[in-house]
């Protein structure tokens, strides 16, 4: 399969927080497998909230905010093959910094952007994303805002669902005391992320009637 780039962005401000611990445990899967890593820490990069683009751009075209938003959507985030996107749950959905980032591509996602065909749009579909999630709160619907963000994003935007982990805990990487050892499931995803098909079958998909493959590479997404 050759060697892939891998990008979590890690949302929550807290350094050694427990979205974080798990970000870092899907790159060690994904480093295990071959794969080329790196974690980036949005609060130490993206800093300003979105404007209005149509008055703030430069004349070149370009975002004015002038933080790090740049570097990391441009060298990192559409260069990577493999998205990990790591948040705790705040107030039933995705942390501010992360919906800040992604609101931030639209800058360069919009057509008033010269260059959104030739740069944007030809680097930012098809990735695989896996998405880790840390909450205080362990019932589905507490965290069901966020997906639904987010699994919507990927659709529009044709990536690969390959698979949620969840990590529950409050105090700074407490998830990693959470009897269901998400930190173990973390790693495996990674491990696993290009290899996972997301079977989004319509009644006459033409498909074995095994889900696990005797090659055992064909996995489904995993949903914790
Ligand atoms: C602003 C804020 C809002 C939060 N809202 C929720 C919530 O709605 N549901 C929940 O289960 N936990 C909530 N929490 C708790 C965090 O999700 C939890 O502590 C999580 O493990 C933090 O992850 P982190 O260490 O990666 O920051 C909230 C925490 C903060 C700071």
């Amino acid at each position: 399969m050759g060697s892939k780039y891998v990008v979590a962005l890690s949302s929550s401000p807290r350094r050694k927080g427990n979205s974080r611990i798990l970000a870092e445990a899907v790159l060690e899967g994904a480093a295990e497998a071959g794969h080329r890593t790196e974690l980036v820490h949005l609060a130490d990069h993206v800093t300003g909230l979105l404007r209005n683009c149509r008055e703030c751009r430069k004349p070149d075209g370009t975002c004015s905010i002038g933080d790090g938003f740049d570097d990391v959507f441009f060298n990192k985030m559409l260069k990577a093959d493999g998205l990990v996107v790591a948040t705790p749950i705040w107030w039933y959905g995705m942390s501010a910094h992360l919906k800040n980032f992604f609101d931030r591509m639209f800058c360069y996602f919009a057509a008033s952007y010269p260059q959104s065909a030739e740069v944007v749009h030809a680097q930012i579909y098809r990735k695989h994303l896996a998405i880790v999630l840390s909450a205080e709160e362990n019932n589905l619907s507490a965290r069901l805002g966020a997906l639904t963000s987010l699994l919507e994003l990927s659709r529009y935007l044709h990536w690969t669902m390959t698979g949620v982990v969840t990590g529950i805990g409050n105090t700074t990487g407490e998830a990693s005391n959470d009897p269901l050892n998400p930190l173990a499931e973390a790693r495996a995803l990674g491990r696993r992320m290009f290899d996972v098909v997301e079977t989004d079958y319509k009644g006459d998909t033409p498909r074995s009637p095994r889900v696990w493959a005797d090659d055992n590479r064909s996995l489904p997404t995993s949903w914790r």
